[in-house]
């Protein structure tokens, strides 16, 4: 079985207590912090920016943090979460004019790259990365909100990208994103995925161990 992450995004955390939320999920068995960052531009919202991911490191989170990007342009905001502390950091590929640069900058800035895939954003946009992202990152929502429904005709795109990786011969991880909950889960996982985002189905929970537990339970299955 392959190592698989769970990835609680702190969107639909208590951003007034947002130090304790972390380390409360991270207690209750979370692998890596997802960090939602929205612009009210490339996205229809907006969240917090790297001085937020400064703060949970120095407030003593040493998790490792994924930073999904959902802004345009990404570069300056690249440079910006390398110097606060960011571990992953991903962006959609047709917010960046030169996707290349963007990924070698992270890389050059000594954290984890990869591209995040819309539902209706096609495969080729990965045909000439292989080689050099860490990290693939599919949208199963349409990015901007938390909360929304897991959109079914993703399946798929997970199985169609999972043996991408396959035939690239390299250790990338394949990480999904929007309307996972422990019901489905084990769906996702089946179709190659093996690094899981949720939102509101840890954060809008009582007891983020339980709802931890109850999705390492389908996973084990
Ligand atoms: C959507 C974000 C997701 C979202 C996931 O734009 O990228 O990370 O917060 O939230 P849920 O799990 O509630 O769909
Ligand atoms: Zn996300």
């Amino acid at each position: 079985q392959p190592e698989y992450l769970i990835a609680p995004s702190i969107l639909s955390a208590d951003f007034a207590r947002l130090g304790e939320e972390v380390e409360n999920v991270l207690a209750s068995g979370a692998d890596v912090v997802h960090f939602d960052v929205m612009d009210n531009h490339y996205v229809p919202n907006l969240t917090f920016g790297s001085m937020i991911c400064q703060a949970l490191r120095d407030y003593g989170i040493t998790a490792p943090i994924d930073v999904h990007l959902m802004v345009s342009p990404v570069d300056s905001m690249i440079e910006q979460f390398l110097s606060a502390g960011a571990s992953i950091i991903t962006f959609h590929p047709e917010a960046s004019q030169h996707v290349d640069r963007s990924l070698q900058l992270i890389k050059d800035g000594g954290a984890e790259c990869g591209l995040v895939l819309n539902p209706a954003t096609p495969l080729h946009h990965l045909d000439y990365v292989m080689d050099k992202v860490d990290q693939i990152l599919l949208m199963s929502v349409n990015p901007g909100y938390g909360g929304q429904s897991f959109i079914e005709g993703t399946l798929d795109k997970i199985r169609a990208v999972r043996q991408r990786i396959d035939e690239s011969g390299r250790n990338i991880r394949l990480e999904v994103d929007g309307g996972i909950k422990a019901s489905n889960i084990k769906a996702v996982a089946e179709a190659g995925a093996d690094m899981f985002v949720a939102g509101s189905a840890i954060f809008n929970q009582p007891d983020y161990h339980a709802a931890i537990d109850a999705m390492r339970a389908e996973l084990a299955q």
